[in-house]
């Protein structure tokens, strides 16, 4: 079955299946969102039923509450677990120094969360979203309906004295109508090109009324393991300043891949 994936998804798979090795038998887990996170609850999930591997599993959204459930994870509120030994969420873009932008599925804000109540994040991503400077993937920032145009007017004049490409920004869309993410508010993606300096953006973007959070991550990912089409991982981490590279075989149970969709 694995053999009929495309090369993008024998790399998010390998990601993921490598990043399960990160999860001990009773670890309180945060479960990101989007088609590698969906790779990496299902690989968990296989370890939940063949191993017995007992996890807590904190979901970043309702879809991967859904899909956890789904797998026979047992999934716990944020507030019930209190504090996570682990995230692993995907990414949009990563850089050299493992900072972030995420939100690309909407679910920024969860994902901050959990993320910043881990011991420690692991990025799973296939290798085409490494950058050397954030910003080519619009920004997504998660703003409240009420007043969104002025919230978006203000985001855009602020972006004169930033350090940024371009200034442009869109409402996220569903079809007809705006996307609503799970908290019930909008995303505006910000089309900067290129973010010289991430850190001060995400501090000046935050501070504006109407925003509820940005979708930069910054010194909150600890290790980043990337996926290559052929099989090959490389787990970088930021915190030992180790590179390793290994290959992974295409092993798996057919249940594993008889859902591709996120
Ligand atoms: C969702 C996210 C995702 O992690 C990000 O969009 C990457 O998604 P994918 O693994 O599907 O490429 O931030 O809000």
């Amino acid at each position: 079955m694995a053999g009929e994936l495309s090369p993008i998804d024998k790399a998010k798979f390998v990601a993921a299946k490598r990043a399960a090795q990160y999860v001990e038998d009773g670890m309180r887990v945060g479960l990101g969102t989007g088609s590698t996170a969906a790779w990496l609850v299902r690989c968990l999930g296989e370890m939940v039923r063949d191993d017995g591997l007992r996890i807590k599993g904190v979901p970043t959204s309702s879809r991967t509450a859904e899909l956890a459930r789904a797998v026979g994870i047992e999934v716990i509120s944020l507030d019930e677990a209190k504090w996570l030994d682990l995230t692993i969420d995907g990414a949009d873009e990563f850089d050299g120094d493992l900072n972030l932008i995420k939100g690309g599925g909407g679910a920024l804000l969860q994902e901050k969360i959990v993320a910043t109540a881990s011991d420690q994040m692991v990025v799973i991503a296939d290798v085409g979203k490494e950058v050397e400077t954030l910003g080519a993937f619009p920004l997504p920032v998660e703003v409240i309906p009420f007043g969104w145009q002025t919230t978006q007017a203000l985001i855009e004049e602020t972006l004169i004295s930033m350090d940024v490409l371009g200034r442009r920004s869109t409402l996220r869309m569903s079809g007809d109508v705006p996307y609503i993410t799970d908290e019930g508010n909008h995303i505006l993606d910000l089309h900067m090109n290129r973010i010289g300096n991430a850190r001060q953006l995400a501090l000046v973007v935050n501070q504006m009324p109407g925003v509820v959070e940005n979708g930069l991550f910054i010194d909150i990912c600890d290790a980043v393991v990337i996926g290559y089409g052929d099989g090959r991982v490389e787990v970088r981490d930021i915190n030992d300043g180790t590179v390793a590279t290994e290959r992974l075989d295409f092993v798996e149970a057919d249940n594993l891949f008889s859902d591709l969709s996120d």
